[in-house]
């Protein structure tokens, strides 16, 4: 029988996607019921004063059980991780925080018997030999950085603890995140998020790819749905748990400029290429999610239209408020 979730612990809900999905799972779930943990960014009003928070070291199983004994926690969503580019300059550090942050969530899962855990995956699990179109569910998984190392063993690790414990463990493969609520750190398809502030505060963006650049991206609201939604499926009619693949829309820096340049005529880009370049070169430029949509029935709902037009109409209200760069 599916166990109920009814106490969840957010890891990394300061970051990007941490901070809209807490506030989505206390819409869903009740405010009181969803216990948002942070490392040492300091968390936004929203999240401070709509629920319970408390820093955490995901790196410490002590630390994160303390939590978990103390709200009764049943349910995961892991969303703590070191991302690609700040990986790279420290990969030791994101070996440490994205294995041993997974392996203790995992581990207090299976020792306070969790009805679920959910870990997300990447895009950076792809590398040398992959298809980059159309990359299918089973391909070559040969990442060429620390953050792709770390995902491919984690997507692994989730699936072992599946069948040898029958721990509930649902991960999907985000591509690149954008949203107008709080900036990702340290990734390389940052720059997709970064265009819009900087278009709406400056109208000019150096961008540190270059214009042909086509990676997988999906809009905040889009992956919020995907997460929740395949939390929510039914344990039986999944064939996969840690690994989905899952897309929205693809398109080129230069393709995302002439969608901005639609609503806002005198935006400028420029292009310096940094090692970033390397990095994106190395993942897919489209995917298929024919397993998501047939086991859990995902469907996206943005394209780079709507997602423009409503990224733009969302940090001009934020610019006007001064609220675009907080300290
Ligand atoms: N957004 C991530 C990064 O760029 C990919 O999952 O590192």
């Amino acid at each position: 029988m599916k166990k109920e979730m009814k106490k969840i612990l957010v890891t990394g809900s300061v970051g990007q996607i941490g901070s809209e999905l807490t506030l989505a799972l206390r819409e869903k779930y009740g405010a009181e019921n969803v216990i948002a943990t942070g490392r040492k960014t300091k968390p936004s009003k929203a999240l401070l004063e709509s629920g319970p928070f408390h820093f955490i070291d995901v790196t410490s199983i002590a630390s994160v059980e303390e939590i978990v004994k103390k709200y009764n926690i049943d349910t995961v969503y892991h969303m703590a991780a070191i991302l690609s580019a700040v990986g790279e300059g420290n990969p030791q550090l994101c070996w440490n925080v994205n294995m041993n942050g997974t392996i203790n969530v995992l581990e207090l899962g299976l020792k306070y018997e969790m009805a679920r855990v959910i870990i997300p995956s990447s895009i950076a699990v792809w590398g040398k030999g992959v298809p980059l179109e159309n990359t299918p569910q089973e391909t070559v998984l040969k990442p060429s950085t620390m953050y792709g190392v770390t995902k491919v063993a984690a997507e692994i690790l989730c699936d072992y603890y599946v069948a040898r414990f029958g721990l509930d463990i649902r991960g999907l493969r985000y591509p690149g995140i954008i949203s107008s609520e709080t900036l990702p750190g340290g990734g390389t398809t940052d720059y997709a998020v970064a265009i819009y502030y900087e278009a709406v505060a400056k109208k000019h963006y150096t961008c540190f790819v270059r214009e042909n650049t086509v990676l997988p991206m999906m809009y905040m609201p889009d992956c919020i749905k995907s997460t929740i939604d395949l939390a929510e499926a039914d344990f039986n009619k999944l064939m996969h748990h840690s690994d989905f693949n899952i897309a929205s829309m693809s398109f080129s820096v230069k393709e995302l400029a002439d969608a901005i340049n639609k609503y806002m005529p005198d935006f400028k880009v420029d292009y310096a290429p940094d090692h970033r370049q390397k990095i994106a070169d190395s993942w897919p430029n489209s995917i298929d999610d024919s397993c998501a949509k047939e086991e859990w029935g995902w469907q996206p709902s943005w394209n780079l239209d709507s997602v423009t037009k409503d990224m733009l109409e969302k940090l001009t209200e934020r610019h006007k408020k001064g609220e675009l760069y907080p300290e």
